[in-house]
C-alpha cells in the first residue's frame, strides 16, 4: 500500500490538508508542543499542499504565545485511528499578531470564534469562581461587530514552518515508518524509511 516515500509524503499531506478544512477529520485538533515541554490541543486552521506552513489561532496573551514569541521550535502530533497513521511534525514557529496572515484569519473567523478573544484577562489568569472571563454583555450571545472590535488586539496566529516529519503506519503484517526533513521553508522534503 505504501511502497514509496513519495506515496508516504502524499499521504501525510493529504491527512494534514484535510484536517485543516474538515472538522470531522481525526487530525483536525492535533496536540501542539512547545519548547518548555508543555502540550495542548489546537484546531489546525490551514496547511498548504507541501506541508510548508501550518496555521493555528490563539490568544496573544496566552502562555504559549509568550513562550513562542517571534522565533521558536514547536511540534505537532496527530493520529488517525481509522487509517492507523501517526504524524509528528517539528518546525520553526512564530506568533503573528498583525500582518496579512493574522488579518485574513481574523476576517474569516465567525463572531462566536472571535468572541473568545474578548476575555478580560489573559488565558490562565486566576479566577475567583468558575467563569468564561468574557464581559457579561457578550456572554451567551452572538456579539455584534462593534462589540468585537476590542478583541482583535488579543488575537494571534501561530505559524509553524515544518522542517521534519515522522510518519508511522500501524499494520498487522508489519508497521511502516518514514522520516522526512527539509533544509527550510520552500525546500524539498528528503525522506528515508526507518524501523518502526
Ligand atoms: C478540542 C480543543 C480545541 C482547542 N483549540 C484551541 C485553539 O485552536 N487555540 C487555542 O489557543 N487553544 C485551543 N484549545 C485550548 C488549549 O488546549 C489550551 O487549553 C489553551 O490554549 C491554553 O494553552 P496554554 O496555557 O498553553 O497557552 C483547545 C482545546 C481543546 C480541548
Amino acid at each position: 500500500m505504501f511502497e514509496t516515500l513519495d506515496a508516504v509524503l502524499a499521504d501525510a499531506a493529504a491527512h494534514l490538508t484535510r484536517a485543516a478544512r474538515d472538522r470531522k477529520s481525526p487530525m483536525h485538533v492535533p496536540v501542539v508542543g512547545t519548547g518548555d515541554g508543555d502540550l495542548r490541543m489546537m484546531v489546525l486552521r490551514a496547511c498548504d499542499p507541501d506541508i510548508g506552513l501550518l496555521r493555528f489561532h490563539t490568544d496573544a496573551r496566552s502562555p504559549k504565545a509568550r513562550q513562542l514569541g517571534s522565533h521558536a521550535v514547536a511540534s505537532v502530533l496527530a493520529f488517525d485511528a481509522e487509517a492507523k497513521i501517526q504524524l509528528r511534525v517539528k518546525g520553526s514557529a512564530r506568533i503573528e499578531c498583525a500582518g496579512p496572515v493574522a488579518d485574513a484569519a481574523w476576517a474569516a473567523s465567525s463572531p462566536y470564534a472571535r468572541r473568545c478573544y474578548l476575555a478580560v484577562a489573559a488565558p490562565g489568569s486566576p479566577a475567583e469562581r468558575p467563569m468564561s472571563g468574557l464581559p457579561e454583555a457578550v456572554e451567551g450571545i452572538r456579539p455584534s461587530e462593534e462589540q468585537l472590535l476590542p478583541a482583535r488586539e488579543n488575537f494571534a496566529v501561530l505559524v509553524i514552518e515544518p522542517v521534519s516529519l515522522d510518519w508511522l503506519y500501524l499494520a498487522h503484517d508489519g508497521h511502516r515508518r518514514a522520516q522526512f526533513t527539509r533544509g527550510g521553508a520552500g525546500q524539498d522534503w528528503q525522506g528515508t524509511w526507518v524501523i518502526p
